[in-house]
């Protein structure tokens, strides 16, 4: 059986990061894989977050199965997180939500309950997307297409094409959007779009699924999800799809979760039902670990308090990381601007130099970026920025 399949290519980002952990170039700098690093290169626990998995170890008593749902704490916890504590669709029973691995579980199980509610949907992505979305739509069976997003040339959102997009769609079409930090971009949706996309959505139909993968990655934990919540408060039905891997830093611990927002309470206790019976189809029951740390990290005024200090930390060295690059790179009498690399957020963005730049970037200095020229800002550091800048300068120059 297995001899009749032939091997797929490596995924283009993980290659890169065998790329790089084979090259012996002692100045070799990763600006590729999506993972938040500090000034040394680490990517460390959270004080908040082990201090929260001890109280759990201590406490834990055993290792039976944990209800299908997940832990209620993380539940609770994530949605006023996400929607805001006094958010009034909270008390609505219009809102479920349940625990999946990572964002890429929840992403899942959310395409999948798609599939079920309409299988003629169509997934429209933004232009471009986290590759991994379209995979998902794909193994899901569901139709996708892309709405214009970011205008590579000039570095700048397509927002007027992007409504326009949207003012053509209807019921049986579902809107993915970055809630913020946009992945591959940096570019996000600013705050006097997100109400137009909810007109469009209430008066044309159109179910809104929103991915939130970096929240308190941008501006702050509030101002992240401002346009979402906005959004949220007007349609009748969307999916959120959240992840835990960045903001806690639990990559390896798969936690995330997937909400349902239904137009009335009925319909949400039957979406649960269905969202459930998927999971339990694919992988039976959510891992514990991530789920319960969170819930009690969220449930601790001294831990959430801890968590978001050092969430903060994370947002600010990005955005300086963002500046520092930015001024290197105009200090070195490149012809373009890069200050658009200051107005986006979060960790990614694209550096607009051609797939061939970003080759022999990589092959004369040992700095590696995904060919789309999408860099981890993370993944810059003070000791490493002035390297950086130069070979961004060198490559342009040539
Ligand atoms: C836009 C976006 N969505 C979802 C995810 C899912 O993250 P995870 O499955 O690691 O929680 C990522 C991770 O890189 C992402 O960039």
């Amino acid at each position: 059986m297995f001899q009749q399949l032939t091997a797929l290519p490596a995924d283009p980002l993980l290659g890169i990061a065998v790329a790089y952990r084979q090259d012996d170039n002692p100045k070799k700098v990763d600006l590729g894989v999506g993972v938040y690093k500090t000034e040394e290169g680490n990517t460390p626990i959270l004080t908040s977050v082990k201090k929260s998995l001890q109280i759990l170890l201590d406490s834990e008593e055993s290792k039976s199965y944990i209800q299908a749902r997940g832990n209620q704490a993380f539940l609770d916890g994530m949605e006023k997180l996400v929607l805001g504590a006094d958010n009034p669709l909270l008390s609505s029973n219009r809102v479920e939500s349940v625990q999946a691995p990572g964002g890429t579980g929840s992403l899942k199980l959310g395409f999948e309950l798609i599939k079920r509610g309409n299988p003629n949907a169509k997934i429209w992505v933004s232009g471009p997307t986290w590759a991994n979305h379209n995979a998902l739509i794909k193994s899901t069976g569901l139709a996708s297409e892309e709405y214009p997003y970011y205008d590579k040339v000039n570095n700048q959102l397509r927002a007027d094409e992007m409504l326009e997009a949207f003012a053509k769609l209807g019921k049986d079409d579902v809107v993915l959007l970055h809630g913020c930090c946009h992945n591959p971009t940096g570019e996000d949706i600013p705050a006097d779009l997100w109400p137009k996309i909810a007109d469009l959505a209430v008066e044309n139909g159109f179910t809104p699924f929103i991915d939130i993968a970096y929240q308190g990655f941008g501006t702050d934990l509030e101002t992240d999800v401002q346009g979402v919540r906005h959004l949220l408060s007007k349609v009748p039905e969307a999916l959120i799809a959240t992840s835990c891997s960045k903001n806690f830093g639990l990559y390896r611990e798969r936690t995330g979760l997937i909400t349902t927002i239904s137009e009335s309470p009925v319909a949400a206790g039957i979406a649960l039902t269905h969202v459930l019976n998927i999971a339990r189809e694919i992988y039976s029951m959510p891992p514990s670990y991530g789920g319960a740390t969170v819930g009690i990290l969220l449930g601790d005024e001294a831990l959430t308090t801890e968590w978001k200090t050092e969430l903060a930390e994370m947002c600010a060295r990005m955005r300086s990381l963002r500046a520092l690059l930015v001024d290197k790179l105009h200090a070195r009498d490149v012809d373009q601007s890069f200050d658009f690399i200051n107005r986006q957020n979060g960790m990614f963005t694209f550096l607009g130099i051609t797939p061939e730049q970003v080759q022999a970037i990589r092959d004369e200095y040992s700095i590696y970026m995904a060919g789309s020229s999408r860099i981890n800002i993370a993944g810059i550091s003070n000791s490493n920025v002035d390297y950086i800048a130069d070979a961004v300068a060198a490559v342009l120059k040539k």
